[in-house]
């Protein structure tokens, strides 16, 4: 095993010492969390279940012999776990390479408390250098798209990929985001946007690198 797939799986160990008896947990997507679920089957008959932020992931949960929630039909839920693609000094993150955003970034919102798991490749001092993900409905990609190169960004269509939602995703690339925040708002503003992989209006709580949580 490489040194980042040893820190994913230190950072999901390190996770699943703050799950509690009866929670409901939050269930992010990726090969991090594919740890986390691993870890989680362990402690199945303790907790209540999970809210699954996609279809892989259900899957996942489900093999794993863990009950998969509607968010609807559960309070706040206590914990979420989540990876990242990257992660700056101040808990902003870029998520979506997966493609699993807009259901990622629901279940942030009703989380009380977000930790996110990564390596130490996806530490970086400004976000931008990966591609910044944004799931669009299909009628609106081209014109989308217009507006997101007035915003300096070079988008591309990610080929031959729907989303858990049936639409699609446009990957930002060439960004240096020195305003997470104004981004993410001045993107979701746009029509046809469903939903932008920045997370900074409501970024992590808690970052853990490796098995080591960040200090910043
Ligand atoms: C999926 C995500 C993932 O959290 C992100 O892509 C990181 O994945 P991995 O743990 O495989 O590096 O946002 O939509």
């Amino acid at each position: 095993m490489n040194t980042a797939e040893m820190q994913k799986r230190q950072a999901a160990a390190a996770a699943l010492t703050h799950v509690e008896d009866g929670m409901v947990v939050g269930v992010g997507t990726g090969s991090t969390i594919r740890y986390f679920i691993d870890g989680l089957a362990g402690l199945r008959s303790r907790i209540e279940g999970a809210v699954s932020s996609s279809e892989q992931s259900s899957a996942l949960l489900r093999a794993a012999g863990i009950p998969v929630l509607d968010l609807n039909a559960v309070g706040p839920i206590p914990l979420y776990v989540d990876g990242a693609d990257e992660c700056d000094l101040s808990r902003c993150l870029i998520k979506g390479g997966g493609g699993a955003l807009t259901r990622e970034k629901i279940i942030a919102e009703a989380a009380q408390t977000f930790i996110c798991i990564i390596d130490a490749s996806k530490r970086v001092d400004m976000l931008g250098r990966f591609p910044l993900p944004v799931e669009v409905i299909p009628m609106a990609r081209s014109m989308v798209a217009r507006q997101l190169v007035e915003l300096g960004g070079q988008p591309v269509w990610r080929d031959e990929f729907t989303t858990d939602n049936s639409n699609w995703i446009l990957d930002l690339y060439g960004l240096s985001i020195r305003e997470p925040e104004a981004l993410e708002n001045r993107i979701n503003q746009i029509p046809g946007v469903v939903s932008v992989g920045l997370f900074a209006r409501r970024r992590a709580d808690q970052v853990i690198v490796g098995g080591t949580t960040a200090t910043r």
